[in-house]
């Protein structure tokens, strides 16, 4: 008999415990790895505002989220801390889209739910290195601007696809090796085998959402470089500012062409403001 994901998504994404959310969504990948999956009898998605999360972090705006030095243990602690904030937050982030958007072919939903696995994988993974340095997820101020981009694209998978896979996690791909070469620095070899497995897989997560907005658009008759370049202006995102890493970005499947497209659209942009 076909297997109905969606009581399990919703217990894993409301789950307001990191360990609970995590166990759910190993539960989960175990029950839908090669299975037929079904819709039926489930109830319709819930609308909410925010995913179940852990009273702490204490969530701030972007801007009052305290600089730290790195050069200090604690500001080092605080940087890793910002790691394990958006693995948090990828995977309510993946179970979101596989609990959210349904009538989609069943790969969508084993998609993002494996996607859900990895980062789970990852925030595992680091918050054990933030503990090594005597912290936990929770110990530093956090923002909420993942989940907040979430939230504004929850009513239409294309525009989910296009705004958070393909602008936001595709913006890790440009700033990890960044962080990599300064973790290097300290001689901290174990957070650099963490950082460089989130970037072998976050490739991947940026690819099937690129694969997923290509098939939205091609299914609506839709041209994915013009809506993509109208979207990225309508809602006030951009690519490139800072280093764009194009090599992790073709591997991710963005063409050059397309990159090369933006870059000057963006610039034009720029200079009509
Ligand atoms: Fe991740």
């Amino acid at each position: 008999m076909a297997y109905s994901p969606y009581p399990l998504l919703e217990r894993a994404l409301l789950s307001p415990d990191a360990d609970e959310k995590c166990g759910l969504t190993d539960e989960l990948y175990a029950a839908v790895h090669n299975t037929e999956l079904s819709a039926a009898g489930a109830a319709a998605p819930l609308d909410f505002r925010s995913a179940g999360r852990p009273q702490k972090p204490l969530l701030v705006a972007p801007a009052q989220v305290t600089p730290r030095k790195m050069n200090t243990q604690e500001g080092y602690a605080a940087m890793l801390h910002a790691i394990c904030h958006i693995e948090f937050n990828a995977v309510n982030l993946a179970l979101d889209a596989a609990y959210r958007f349904r009538n989609l072919p069943q790969a969508f939903t084993q998609d993002w739910i494996r996607v859900a696995k990895e980062e789970v994988y990852h925030f595992r993974l680091m918050r054990a290195r933030l503990r090594h340095f005597g912290f936990d997820y929770g110990d530093f101020e956090a923002h909420g601007h993942l989940w907040d981009m979430a939230y504004k694209t929850a009513f239409d998978p294309l525009l989910r696809m296009a705004l958070v896979p393909r602008v936001l996690e595709a913006r890790g791909l440009d700033v990890t090796p960044a962080i990599r070469a300064k973790v290097a620095q300290r001689g901290d070899t174990e957070t650099c085998d963490v950082l460089d497995i989130i970037y072998r897989d976050e490739v991947g997560h940026v690819r099937i959402g690129n694969h997923w907005y290509r098939h939205l658009c091609e299914q609506r008759g839709l041209a994915p470089e013009a809506l993509f370049r109208t979207l990225i202006a309508r809602y006030d995102m951009f690519i490139f500012r800072g280093y764009v890493n194009i090599e992790a970005r073709e591997r991710a499947g963005f063409s050059r062409f397309e990159m090369e497209m933006l870059e000057d659209f963006e610039k034009s942009m720029k200079a009509a403001r």
